[in-house]
């Protein structure tokens, strides 16, 4: 009791004191708020026994199951809480529940620790958001943020305090089917999300009881599992490990997240779970990370499937040492951690470290002044779908749709319209465009569709045909659907995906359509009606067969519970389409993968030239390329000036550029700035994006962009693994997307 008191009394005194959402502890003299923080949690530790202590290290799943083993919170966990062996809880949501289960460790254990509760809150908890990919693609941090703001609020007021996102794998691969939890194929749009997502779930405060506390996962590189298939081995160069995969993980822990998740896959024979490389030498030596590392889900027991682990006990062994701090769901740790220090095995210093770190965040979070965090009935009632809530779904929903061609200006559509049929399996689906890893969600609150073109214009004959499904062979609603667009002056053909075809164990084989889709869209085509195909998916499709029978496409991807009035701001053109692809989008399957930082290598592709690094069969661009996106009017770019033609490696490069709005709506353009390093060390990749603003014009307005660049931020890792700034000649290109744009130079003088 003694402890708790002090905790309380240390607690107080750093509420009062400077605040720091950072997991780095901040260099030189330690705020008072720390030095509080580390009386409180050294003197816990103190009092803690051994098998307490390991506890902290333990954490259940209670409900669902995303391994081989469901469990639930059975009496015997109930009775291991009370025993001071669980240090948290996952899959466990509901401010009675939480409560309850709180109660017994605050209440009944001997150490009175509090849990701490966590969920996969991925895009959203009560209000369903659009899937992580399609919020990737409003490129809009600020809007990304207020996603994860308005999620942690709903999840914090059901006792979580914790979730397993952001997830900010880099995905070269559309194959593997978590790309949609993530935010594309490209380090720095993938930073500046990771960031923003953790700013969001974080609040300006851990303490704040509308915070939760961010977790980076999955580290590392589980995105860059071979062939796209989950959980699949992962064989990469430092080089390519430090420049391309891990730029992420490193914002999100500059924006202070407070955890990172250990993947379940392995880089060149070392499975993350078991590596110190990761989770010691570039985590806590070199990025100072001092939040604390969770394994997913029984990725310490897998440590024996992939074969560097004998036993489980050694599987623990590894995972503690390497800077595995808490085991999620293995039990690897709760049996076999106690007799491995008592071998000497895994040290107490080791053991101690961890546990400290697992307190700390208690602590920060403020679980040891309030256990509950003020989740109520009543706030859950407050905040859970509030209005507020529903109109920031909607508002993110409509910035990631991105418009993927629009032929002869099918978009927007007249809302004096008297007959529109809506087909397709997609259409008037409340089930799939939740996405997946939608958590609690209630699919009945999606507006489909078809029900908000209804709603949309009251006035008119909206007609509905489901033509096929989204899966299977059957072909016989596809009359019955040609026959509704016949009746039609346009048609809106939702189509695409299922929401258990991407998430984890989503990967897919075929990039192309489902089903018998694509013969839904030719027989509809063939009306001669125009038709807008609506997408919605989780990840890039391969679009060739229907790119060309259709004048109108809009990526839609899974946008949550708004869905509906999402598609038909834009198609009724109450929003103009701003968003641009966050990954590449091929012709085919087989062109994966496929990205636009690519190396030039040695034969640079050249679609008429032979002997060059291409396929013989399709030709070497995507049909979408990364950052492509358009809108409902024209941008002219043009004069590129170089403000600063020579720098030095720690100046900021400046660069200008016209932009005229050469169309008749008002938008809003992305302009993406990339560098190429002309000549390195080592290979550099064609492009590189390094910037990018919004900018809003009105029609027929012209005016000057300036874009900034650090030097620095041209660093890159050499052969010796180290960051270096070469000096030498840089083009940069500013443009629409990664294969458009006007071009300038620069030099970054030597030293
Ligand atoms: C396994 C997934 O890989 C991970 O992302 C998730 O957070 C955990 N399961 C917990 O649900």
């Amino acid at each position: 009791m003694r402890h708790i008191l002090c905790v309380v009394l240390c607690v107080t005194s750093a509420i009062l004191s400077t605040c720091t959402t950072s997991a780095q502890r901040p260099e030189g003299k330690q705020s008072a708020r720390a030095v509080g923080m580390e009386h409180a949690v050294d003197s816990i530790l103190a009092g803690l026994t051994l098998q307490e202590k390991i506890g902290q290290l333990v954490q259940y799943t209670g409900g669902w199951s995303t391994g081989p083993t469901g469990r639930s919170i059975n009496q015997e966990q109930r009775t291991n809480i009370k025993e001071g062996m669980v240090g948290s809880l996952l899959n466990v949501y509901g401010s009675t529940v939480t409560r309850d289960l709180q109660r017994i460790a605050v209440e009944e254990s001997r150490a009175r620790i509090p849990l701490v509760f966590g969920l996969d809150v991925i895009h959203g908890f009560k209000t369903t958001f659009p899937i992580p990919l399609a919020e990737a693609a409003t490129w809009d941090a600020s809007a990304v943020e207020l996603s994860a703001r308005v999620s942690a609020a709903e999840a914090s007021s059901s006792g979580i305090h914790w979730t397993f996102a952001p997830m900010v794998d880099i995905a070269r691969d559309p194959r593997w089917g978590r790309i949609a939890e993530g935010s594309g194929e490209d380090p720095y749009l993938g930073s500046v999300m990771a960031a923003a997502r953790v700013r969001g779930f974080q609040g300006r405060d851990l303490a704040d009881p509308s915070a939760i506390m961010a977790c980076a996962k999955h580290y590392a590189a589980y995105g860059g599992a071979e062939g796209g298939r989950d959980y699949n081995t992962v064989d990469i160069s430092e080089m390519t490990l430090r420049d391309v995969y891990l730029p992420p993980f490193k914002a999100a822990l500059d924006a202070g997240a407070g955890t990172f998740m250990a993947s379940f896959n392995e880089i060149g024979g070392v499975p993350s779970s078991g590596s110190h490389f990761l989770l010691t030498t570039i985590l806590r030596n070199e990025w100072k990370f001092e939040g604390f590392v969770v394994s997913d889900w029984n990725s310490i027991g897998e440590l024996v499937q992939h074969g560097t682990a004998a036993t489980p006990a050694d599987a623990a062994e590894q995972a503690v040492n390497a800077g595995v701090d808490m085991d999620m769901e293995s039990r690897c740790y709760r049996d076999h951690l106690q007799s491995l220090v008592e071998q000497g095995r895994v040290s107490k210093a080791t053991l101690d470290a961890s546990v400290r770190r697992v307190l700390r965040m208690k602590y920060r979070l403020g679980l040891f002044i309030d256990p509950y965090r003020a989740s109520t009935p009543e706030r859950e009632a407050q905040v859970h779908r509030s209005a507020g809530n529903v109109m920031a779904a909607r508002a993110i929903a409509r910035k990631a749709i991105v418009l993927l061609k629009n032929e002869g200006n099918v978009l927007p559509l007249a809302r004096t319209l008297k007959t529109v049929a809506v087909i397709g399996p997609l259409a008037h689906n409340h089930a799939d465009p939740v996405g997946p890893w939608a958590g609690p969600t209630d699919t009945n609150y999606v507006v489909t569709l078809l029900e908000a073109v209804r709603e949309a214009i009251p006035a008119a004959r909206v007609l509905f045909a489901r033509g096929c499904g989204i899966d299977g062979t059957d072909t016989t609603g596809i009359a019955e659907a040609v026959a509704v667009a016949r009746q039609a002056e346009v048609v809106l053909l939702g189509a695409g995906e299922s929401r258990a075809m991407s998430g984890e164990a989503g990967s897919r084989s075929s990039l192309e359509l489902p089903g018998r889709q694509g013969d839904l869209i030719r027989a509809v085509a063939a009306t001669g009606k125009p038709v807008v195909l609506v997408l919605m998916n989780g990840r890039p499709l391969a679009l060739s067969r229907e790119e060309g029978q259709v004048p109108a496409i809009l990526e839609a991807w899974f946008l949550g519970h708004e869905t509906g009035h999402a598609i038909t701001d834009v198609v009724f053109g109450y929003h103009t389409p701003t968003g641009r692809l966050p990954v590449s989008f091929p012709r085919v399957t087989g062109q994966v993968p496929i990205y636009y930082n690519h190396k030039n290598t040695g034969r640079p592709a050249n679609d008429s030239v032979h002997f060059t690094s291409r396929y013989i069969d399709v030709p070497s661009s995507p049909l979408y390329p990364f950052g492509f996106g358009l809108t409902y009017t024209s941008f002219a770019y043009s004069d590129l000036t170089v403000i600063t033609p020579k720098v030095k490696a720690t100046d900021t490069i400046a660069v200008q550029i016209s932009l005229k709005n050469t169309g008749t709506r008002a938008s809003e353009e992305v302009v993406q700035l990339y560098v190429r390093d002309e000549v390195g060390s080592v290979t550099r990749p064609v492009r590189e994006l390094k910037a990018y603003k919004r900018i809003h014009l009105e029609p027929g307005q012209l005016t000057r962009v300036s874009l900034a660049l650090p030097a620095a931020d041209l660093a890159f890792t050499g052969i010796d693994n180290q960051p270096h700034v070469e000096p030498g000649m840089f083009t940069v290109y500013v443009g629409p997307n990664a294969a458009e744009g006007i071009e300038g130079r620069f030099e970054v003088a030597g030293p």
